[in-house]
């Protein structure tokens, strides 16, 4: 079911309270933005609250300062990019609720926007509590929700403040619910998962979701050694999460019961130490030596893989196939981004360091879709309900 969107209501004079998701990374020595995509994701539903004269109130989180005011973690070096970004004025406040707010808000004029300090520096976001949900509440007339990347997040910004005010969604919210809904329910087939990333834990209700909607699974990363090891194969020093090996085994069974191919890696890059510079060796899966870790899948596996997804109209991917914060070890994930840059298919990039490997590579508009929500996207694709969505209304 559509949600209702900013579209379907008036917004105009009206004081519109949005929960962006600019929770952007950040330079650890110089605290600079380092990836601006959630705020550039976010810039048509600002503008067209702007070009509809709405006073537009922004609200977000930044960290995790656990309800505690973190100086490194203010809005307003975010609220200046987004200015820079919109080519508009973007005043800040050093709090996101009380008096000095209110009358801040009270001289809005039609167009002005406002940017609320870090939702989290108080506790009772995170705890959804609803005297803070009322207090934000009471800034605005309209509550629009832009934060599809935080909405896997019971808390007051993005539930709670839903019982005060009329609700919709925004354009990204918009976006990505119609993306992963067709995913789930009705994409063009024949259709492959791709998942990769450190641990099995986190990807296994993924991978059984999408096990019964896909017509090819294919695993890589970190992951990759559990299922290695459930397949009997020696993985050195790699980490093998041992009580999930079983569970690998039932995956590969279900797969082979659903008739899904389950590929994992045929050949691996092997090093003697998670490090740049480390000495690297291109090994058989069959043939692991000992002493060292699996950082990459190998070029055979890149081959192997980009034969299977040619085939398919539709190619899902989360998580990285090697361990590509160091650059040696990232020549996998890149090559499989240069990949589907090019695939004539529906290519969905679900979030998180798979994504930012994409944008660092420039390639966003070669793909169909590419997710700003790491966690929101991989719940939403295991078919858990989001609190943050399931409160907005849907279009009639
Ligand atoms: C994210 O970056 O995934 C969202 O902003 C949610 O942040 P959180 O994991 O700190 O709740």
């Amino acid at each position: 079911m559509e949600k209702k969107t900013v579209e379907d209501i008036e917004v105009k004079g009206k004081r519109v309270l949005v929960r962006v998701d600019f929770n952007v990374p950040l330079d650890a020595d110089t605290d600079a933005i380092s990836n601006d995509s959630r705020i550039q994701a976010s810039l048509p539903t600002i503008k067209y609250l702007v070009d509809h004269k709405a006073k537009v109130i922004l609200c977000s989180h930044l960290g995790r300062p656990k309800g505690r005011v973190v100086e490194g973690l203010r809005m307003a070096p975010i609220a200046q990019r987004l200015s820079q970004l919109i080519g508009l004025p973007v005043s800040t406040m050093p709090g996101c609720i009380g008096q000095e707010v209110e009358r801040k808000v009270k001289a809005l004029r039609e167009g002005d926007i406002l940017f609320l300090e870090n939702v989290r520096f108080h506790p009772e976001e995170e705890a959804n509590e609803l005297h803070f949900a009322q207090e934000l509440a009471k800034l605005a007339d309209v509550y629009v929700n832009d934060a599809f990347s935080a909405s896997h997040r019971a808390h007051a910004s993005i539930v709670g403040i839903v019982k005060y005010l009329p609700a919709v969604a925004g354009f990204l919210m918009e976006k990505e619910l119609e993306t992963m809904s067709r995913l789930l329910n009705n994409t063009e087939h024949p259709f492959a998962c791709m998942v990769g990333g450190a641990k099995v834990s986190d990807k296994i209700c993924l991978v059984q979701n999408m096990l019964k909607k896909v017509d090819f699974l294919l695993v890589g990363g970190g992951m990759a050694a559990t299922f290695l090891k459930a397949q009997g194969c020696e993985v050195g020093h790699s980490l093998v999460e041992e009580d999930k090996v079983s569970l690998a085994k039932d995956l590969l069974r279900e797969a082979e019961e659903w008739k899904v191919p389950l590929l994992l890696p045929t050949d691996v890059v092997m090093a003697e130490e998670i490090k740049a510079g480390a000495k690297t060796l291109v090994v058989s899966t069959k043939n692991i030596p000992p002493n060292s870790y699996i950082v990459d899948i190998g070029p055979q596996t890149i081959e192997l893989f980009c034969t299977e997804l040619k085939k398919c109209h539709t190619i899902m991917w989360n998580g990285p196939l090697g361990i590509c914060e160091i650059p040696q070890f990232a020549q996998g994930t890149k090559s499989l981004v240069t990949f589907l840059a090019a695939v004539n298919a529906t290519t969905v990039i679900g979030g998180g360091s798979t994504s930012e490997t994409v944008q660092e590579m420039g390639l966003v508009d070669k793909m169909t879709h590419v997710s700003t929500g790491g966690g929101a996207s991989l719940r939403f694709l295991e078919g858990t309900a989001l609190p943050g969505v399931e409160v907005l209304p849907d279009r009639e």
